[in-house]
C-alpha cells in the first residue's frame, strides 16, 4: 500500500507531525495560556486528613482579605444542588466536602480572588475543624466487618464493599482444575500508579451572564461527553455549553474524569459573572486526580504435564478509593479485565472481582491501557512464566504451544471476547529471533555457572481496544461511538473535524493521512480540527486506544462518502456515466480511457462552480461510526537483565518489542507511541508507586517520592513489527497507543524473576526497586554476601 500511494503520502508514510510546527516553537495553547479580560483565579483547600468528620468551617477571615471575591464551601454548593456529582462509574463524588473528608487531598473549600497569590494566601485563613476517624488504607481492612464505613453518605451502604462481579464459566473451570495434572498459583499486587501528565488539570470557566453562554476551556480527553454531563448535572442548556480542549499536555487517562475543580470554577463563574481560572499544582494532581491500577490479584492455572493449558481461575480485590470512579463501560465492573486469558487458547476461565472503598483518592482511569487490561496482561504473563518453570519447560515454548493459532480467528475467548485477528506465533518468533533467544539461554547457563545473575523475560500480550460496539459499551449510558466531518473547499483543500481529542498522539497528522489515502489530497492540505464541542461532531473522546479504531474508522468512512459524490461530479465533467468512472490516487478517469482525467481538486471546484442540475452543491459529509467489534492488537516483548546480587540493582541489557497494530497509518508515530509506552512500562516495573502510610498520608505527592523514569534510566528499545490487519476496520488498523504499557511491565519483571528463580525467588511485587530485589535475594538465602 505504501509504495502505491507514495506521492500522496497516505497510509504507511512517515509524515512528520504537523502539530510539531507550533509545539517546537513554543506556540502551543495550553489551558494556562488562556487569559480572559476580568478573569479571576481559584485555589482549592484540601483535607490534611484521610478520614475525618467536618465539625465546622469558618471562612470569615479568608473572606476579609482584599482581593478575595468569594469563598466557596460545600454548603454553598449544596444550596445549588452541586455538592455531589456523578463519577464515571455511576457512583457519587463530593465536589466540596460537606459531612466528612474521605481522603487526604480531598476538596473542602475554594477561594476565588483577583490573583492566584491572594487566593492561595486566603486558603491558609480558612479554619476547618476535623474530628479524625480511623483511616482505611487497604482494601483487606476495608472488607473487615469491624472497619468503619467510609460512605456514610450513601443510603443502605453498611460496609465498604462496592461490587462483586464475575465473568466466564465457573463449572467448566472447576472441572478443568479437577482434571488438571498440575495447578500453578500466583498472588501478586499491581500497585497504585499515576498517569502524571506534564500539564496538570485545569480550566477557565467563562459564563456570560447576559447570554447564559458557558464556554469552558478544559484539559479534557472527552469534551463532548463532559458537555453532556455538565448539562445534566448543572441543568444548563446543552446548546449553551461549549467545551474547548485546546492543546493538551498529555492525558494518559488522567484527563477523562470530571474533577471537582472544574465544577466549582464553573459554578463560581456562573455566580460571579466573570471568567474563573483554576490550575492544579503538581502535588494536587498526584494526590487527588485519577490514579490507576491498585489491584490485588490471585491467579491459578490448570495444566497438563505436557504443558497444555486447560483452565484459568482469577480473583481480584480492587482498591477503589473513596468514590468508585473507574473509567469503564457500565456493564463491566472491572473494565475489560476479563481479557485475562491473554493470547492463549484456554478452554475454561472464571474471574471474580470485588471492589472496596478505602480512604484514598478515586480513580481507576485508563492509564495508557484499555480499562484494566494492563493488570490482566501482567497477571497472565507472570503466571505463564512461573508455570513454565514449575513444568520444567522453556517459557517461550510453553507460550508457543498454547497460543491461539492464526487459523482460529475470529476466536471466541472463554470469557466471551471475539478476537478479530492475530498471528501470535509470528510476533513471538520475530521477537525471539531479534533477541537471539536460544543463544541467550545458552549464555545464561554459562553466566549462571560463573555465579552471575542474568535473566531473560518474555511477555506476549493481547490488548483489547476500540470501545466500542453500542450494544455493550457506554460511559454513563452514552454509547461509545465517534464521528468525523469532512469538508472539501473549492480549491481542493480540506477540513476534517474529529470527535476525538489529541493530547500528543499526532492525530492532526495521522487523521489527515487517512483522508489522503481515501481521497488523494496531500496530508498538508487536510486541516484536522478537534477539541471544540461547538465545531466538531459528537463522540466519546480519546483514551484506551480508541481513536484509530473508532474515529479513525469514521474518518475513512466519511472520506469514502465524499469520494462517492466527487465521482458523480467527475462523471458530469467527463461527460460519462458514473459507472464508467474509476478512482485512483486522487484522480478520476474513464474506464478504458486513462488519459481523460479529473482530479479530486477539479471535482471539488466543480462542486461549487459547475455541478450537475439537481445535485446538492458543496462537497462535504459527516459519519458516525459504531464499530462492529473491538480490535485486538498484540505483540511479544523480550527483556534481558543483569542483576547485581550484592545490591539488588538490575540493569536492562536489551529490550526487544515486536508489535502488531494491523495496518500502520504512520509508522514513525506508531514507533513514538511504542517508545512512550515502553518507557511507562519500565517505570511501573522499576520505580513508580503511590503508597500511603498507616494514617492515609499519600507517599508519592511529588516527583521526588513518585519516581518517573528519565532518559538516564530508560533502556534502549529495539522495535520490530508484524502486520495482521483487522478485518472489520475500514483501513485494517488496530489501536496502538496503550499496547506497550500493557505488554511491557511483565516482560521486565519476568526477566528479573528469571534471573533469581534458581535462588528460590518466585515473585516480587512491582516496583522492583533494588532494595526489594536485594531483600528477596536475602530472604531466599541466595546472596553471595551481605
Ligand atoms: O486513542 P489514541 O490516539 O491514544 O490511540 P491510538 O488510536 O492507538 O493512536 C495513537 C496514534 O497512533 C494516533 O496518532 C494514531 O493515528 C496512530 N496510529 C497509527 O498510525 N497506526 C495504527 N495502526 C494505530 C495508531
Amino acid at each position: 500500500m505504501a509504495t502505491e500511494t507514495e506521492e500522496i503520502r497516505g497510509l504507511g508514510h512517515r509524515v512528520k507531525r504537523k502539530e510539531d510546527d507550533r509545539f517546537i516553537r513554543g506556540k502551543g495553547t495550553y489551558i494556562d495560556d488562556i487569559k480572559l479580560p476580568g478573569m479571576l483565579h481559584m485555589a482549592i483547600l484540601r483535607s490534611p486528613y484521610a478520614h475525618a468528620t467536618i465539625t465546622g468551617i469558618d471562612v470569615s477571615k479568608a473572606q476579609a482579605i482584599p482581593g478575595v471575591v468569594a469563598v466557596v464551601t460545600g454548603e454553598l454548593m449544596a444550596q445549588h444542588n452541586l455538592a455531589w456529582m456523578p463519577t464515571l462509574s455511576g457512583d457519587t463524588q463530593a465536589v466540596l466536602a460537606t459531612d466528612k473528608v474521605r481522603f487526604q487531598g480531598q476538596e473542602v473549600a475554594a477561594v476565588i480572588a483577583e490573583d492566584l497569590y491572594t487566593a492561595k494566601d486566603a486558603l491558609e485563613l480558612i479554619m476547618v475543624e476535623y474530628d479524625p476517624i480511623e483511616p482505611i488504607v487497604t482494601p483487606q481492612r476495608a472488607m473487615e466487618p469491624s472497619a468503619p464505613v467510609i460512605r456514610t453518605d450513601k443510603e443502605g451502604q453498611d460496609s465498604n464493599h462496592i461490587y462483586h462481579w464475575e465473568s466466564g464459566d465457573k463449572e467448566a473451570t472447576d472441572r478443568a482444575f479437577a482434571g488438571a495434572d498440575r495447578v500453578v498459583a500466583l498472588d501478586t499486587f499491581y500497585p497504585r500508579s499515576h498517569p502524571a501528565p506534564v500539564e496538570t488539570c485545569g480550566c477557565v470557566a467563562d459564563i456570560n451572564p447576559a447570554t447564559g453562554q458557558a464556554t469552558i476551556y478544559m484539559t479534557s480527553q472527552a469534551p463532548h461527553a463532559i458537555r453532556t454531563v455538565f448539562a445534566l448535572v448543572a441543568g444548563l442548556p446543552e446548546e449553551n455549553i461549549r467545551i474547548v480542549s485546546p492543546d493538551i499536555g498529555g492525558g494518559f487517562g488522567n484527563k477523562v474524569p470530571v474533577y471537582p475543580g472544574y465544577v466549582v470554577a464553573t459554578a463560581a463563574s456562573l455566580l460571579l459573572g466573570r471568567p474563573v481560572k483554576w490550575i492544579e499544582d503538581r502535588s494536587e494532581n498526584l494526590i487527588s486526580t485519577g490514579f490507576a491500577r491498585d489491584f490485588h490479584m490471585h491467579g491459578e492455572m490448570a495444566l497438563k504435564d505436557d504443558g497444555t493449558m486447560t483452565g484459568l481461575r482469577v480473583s481480584l480485590l480492587a482498591d477503589e478509593g473513596a468514590f468508585h470512579a473507574d473509567a469503564q463501560p457500565s456493564k463491566f465492573k472491572v473494565g475489560l479485565f476479563h481479557i485475562v486469558t491473554g493470547s492463549y487458547d484456554l478452554p475454561a476461565a472464571h474471574v471474580t472481582a470485588d471492589g472496596a472503598y478505602t480512604n484514598k483518592a478515586p480513580g481507576g482511569v485508563a492509564y495508557r491501557c484499555s480499562f484494566r487490561v494492563t493488570e490482566a496482561s501482567y497477571l497472565i504473563e507472570r503466571l505463564v512464566q512461573n508455570a513454565a518453570y514449575e513444568l520444567g519447560m522453556d517459557p517461550a515454548d510453553l507460550r508457543l504451544k498454547n497460543f491461539i493459532g492464526k487459523d482460529q480467528f475470529p476466536y471466541t475467548s472463554a470469557t466471551g471476547f471475539v478476537y478479530d485477528s492475530g498471528d501470535y506465533h509470528a510476533a513471538m518468533s520475530l521477537a525471539l529471533e531479534k533477541v537471539s533467544y536460544r543463544e541467550l539461554r545458552k549464555e545464561q547457563e554459562e553466566a549462571r555457572a560463573r555465579g552471575e545473575l542474568v535473566g531473560i523475560g518474555l511477555a506476549s500480550f493481547t490488548e483489547v481496544v476500540g470501545a466500542g460496539p453500542h450494544k455493550d459499551y457506554d460511559i454513563l449510558g452514552l454509547k461509545m461511538n465517534d464521528g468525523a466531518e469532512l469538508r472539501i473547499h473549492p480549491t481542493g483543500k480540506a477540513i476534517l473535524k474529529i470527535s476525538v481529542q489529541t493530547q500528543g498522539q499526532g492525530h492532526e497528522t495521522t487523521f489527515a493521512q487517512i483522508v489522503a489515502e481515501e481521497l488523494g489530497i496531500q496530508p498538508e492540505d487536510v486541516k484536522v480540527m478537534h477539541g471544540d464541542t461547538d465545531n466538531t461532531p459528537y463522540g466519546l473522546g480519546t483514551y484506551a486506544s480508541r481513536s484509530t479504531p473508532v474515529s479513525g474508522a469514521a474518518t475513512a468512512m466519511v472520506a469514502r462518502r465524499v469520494r462517492q459524490k466527487a465521482a458523480r461530479i467527475a462523471a458530469h465533467l467527463l461527460e460519462v456515466s458514473e459507472e464508467d468512472v474509476e478512482f485512483s490516487k486522487g484522480k478520476f478517469s474513464v474506464k478504458g480511457a486513462p488519459d481523460k482525467v479529473v482530479t479530486i481538486q477539479d471535482a471539488a471546484f466543480a462542486a461549487y462552480t459547475n455541478f450537475p442540475d439537481g445535485m446538492e452543491p458543496g462537497l462535504e459529509g459527516v459519519y458516525y461510526y459504531d464499530p462492529p467489534n473491538l480490535t485486538f492488537p498484540f505483540g511479544t516483548y523480550a527483556v534481558v537483565v543483569e542483576v547485581d546480587p550484592d545490591t539488588g540493582v538490575w540493569k536492562v541489557r536489551r529490550m526487544v518489542a515486536v508489535d502488531d497494530c494491523g495496518v500502520r497509518i504512520n509508522p514513525m508515530i506508531v514507533e513514538g507511541q511504542i517508545h512512550g509506552g515502553l518507557c511507562e512500562g519500565f517505570g511501573i516495573a522499576a520505580m513508580e508507586q503511590i503508597t500511603f502510610d498507616e494514617n492515609g498520608n499519600c507517599i508519592g505527592a511529588n516527583f521526588t517520592d513518585y519516581l518517573l523514569p528519565t532518559a538516564w534510566e530508560t533502556p534502549r528499545f529495539e522495535l520490530g513489527e508484524t502486520v495482521t490487519p483487522s478485518p472489520h476496520h475500514p483501513i485494517g488498523a488496530k489501536g496502538v497507543g496503550e499496547s506497550a504499557t500493557v505488554g511491557s511491565p511483565a516482560a521486565f519483571v519476568n526477566a528479573v524473576i528469571d534471573a533469581l528463580w534458581p535462588l528460590g525467588v518466585r515473585n516480587i511485587d512491582m516496583p522492583l526497586t533494588s532494595a526489594k530485589v536485594w531483600e528477596a535475594i536475602q530472604a531466599a538465602g541466595g546472596s553471595t554476601s551481605t
